[in-house]
């Protein structure tokens, strides 16, 4: 892209300012910001003055989840369907750690976090840990592709490899990138992070498979015949990753997705519920939760809406095919983005200070029709770390890894 080739593009969008230094720039950071010119949606600005229709919900019904009494009835049944699936080299695992981690604030990706007491016990090889329990169980190996961005990714390979990959074998790891938007005001002009630089973020979790395709690690998923992605969060050190029971269970009831969820523990809890929305499977998210939602009762009398989800997902790939090809709604996220000021300093804010774009892996399960929730042990299943203490915290993380055995 030449700069008269800029110029348009950036006036389109009202974005101008972004070339205001660029004079005064080397030659080639001159060229590395026509490339990013080049290369980003600035179209997402303008959601931000529709950012009152993109919120409007459907209708919402209860939607039934396979409990756990159910699954310990048929768990023979489910756990061989699932692992004669594994043995076929049909279903992969996608580790989504591309975001930011910014409630815990540590600058490295959150999968390095070391979160022992007496020895070293990082994130990441706790997962592995996980995923080699079924690993050694069905004895073949499972392909797992790992998402990481342009913020994390040469520290998150180098990681992995100066780790010897945790006794994983790394022909079965793969790395992919995934696609960053720009982050802006609360006005919609893009900040800047140097005079060559726009500020930018990885674009959500909902782009993992688009990520997937754009760099062409989608192809090794064709050629190995994998049929089904158990995709999963970084952050859950208890995340049982191809799960032979869950991906039974959802082949045994022909579902296009499962899903993994928990029973809330109360009515205010802040997790997004499963639920039908406009007959077809949905989750509300804990802050569009309703007084209807959060106290309706079923005909047992227990809350209708009371499951949870994980971010634990088996989706069918045939069917992200499918999603990929419509667009996932766009969500406007307040953060906290550091950018360089009118005087050129660098600025960390404290407040969030602009808005960040995101499409969400959560969006993806309404445009399939039919969704399995599969209840786990909260317990057993769950120890999310997402803030520095509290709730959610590596300290509550730690508690329910030494309940369930682990040695910190
Ligand atoms: P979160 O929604 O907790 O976001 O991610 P985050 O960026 O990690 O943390 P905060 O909100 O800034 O504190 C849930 C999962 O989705 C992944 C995260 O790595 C985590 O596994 N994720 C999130 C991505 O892979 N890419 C993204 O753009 C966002």
């Amino acid at each position: 892209m030449n700069i008269q080739e800029a110029k348009n593009k950036l006036e389109k969008y009202n974005q101008g300012h972004v070339l205001k230094d660029f004079d005064t720039l080397s030659e080639s950071d001159k060229e590395s910001l026509l490339k990013q010119i080049a290369e980003t949606d600035f179209s997402v600005t303008d959601s931000i003055i529709n950012k009152k229709e993109n919120a409007k919900r459907g209708v919402i019904s209860p939607i039934k989840a396979m409990t756990l009494n159910e699954i310990e009835e048929n768990k023979a049944e489910y756990t061989e369907i699932g692992l004669e699936t594994i043995r076929e080299g049909k279903v992969g695992a996608v580790l989504l750690a591309g975001g930011m981690g910014t409630r815990l604030g540590s600058d490295n990706p959150k999968g390095m976090n070391d979160i022992g007491i007496t020895k070293p016990v990082y994130i990441f090889q706790r997962i592995i840990r996980n995923l080699l329990d079924v690993v050694d169980e069905a004895g073949v190996w499972i392909h797992l592709f790992i998402m990481t961005s342009d913020k994390n990714h040469e520290a998150t390979t180098a990681f992995f490899k100066e780790q010897n990959y945790f006794t994983y074998n790394p022909e079965y790891i793969h790395f992919f990138k995934q696609d960053m938007a720009p982050a802006a005001t609360f006005e919609g002009k893009v900040y800047m992070e140097s005079p060559s630089k726009i500020a930018t973020s990885p674009n959500g979790n909902g782009g993992w498979f688009s990520s997937m395709k754009n760099s062409g690690i989608v192809d090794i998923i064709h050629k190995e015949g994998i049929e089904w992605l158990n995709v999963f969060a970084v952050d859950n050190v208890l995340q049982r990753i191809a799960d032979p029971c869950f991906i039974g269970a959802t082949i045994s009831k022909k579902c296009n997705v499962g899903s993994k969820v928990v029973r809330k523990t109360n009515p205010d809890e802040k997790v997004g519920v499963m639920c039908l929305e406009d007959g077809k499977p949905s989750i509300v998210e804990y802050y569009e939760q309703t007084e209807e939602i959060r106290n309706t009762k079923d005909e047992n009398g227990e809350p209708a809406y009371n499951f949870g989800v994980i971010l634990n997902y088996l989706f069918n790939e045939k069917d992200l095919e499918h999603i990929c090809d419509n667009e996932l709604p766009l969500h406007i996220v307040e953060k906290k983005i550091p950018y360089m000021n009118e005087d050129g300093e660098f600025i960390k804010p404290e407040e969030p200070n602009g808005y960040k774009f995101e499409t969400l892996i959560l969006d993806m399960i309404h445009m399939l029709d039919t969704c399995l929730p599969f209840e786990v042990v909260r317990d057993k299943e769950f120890a999310p770390i997402k803030n520095k203490t509290g709730v959610d915290s590596i300290d509550s993380a730690r508690e329910l890894l030494k309940k369930n055995g682990v040695q910190l």
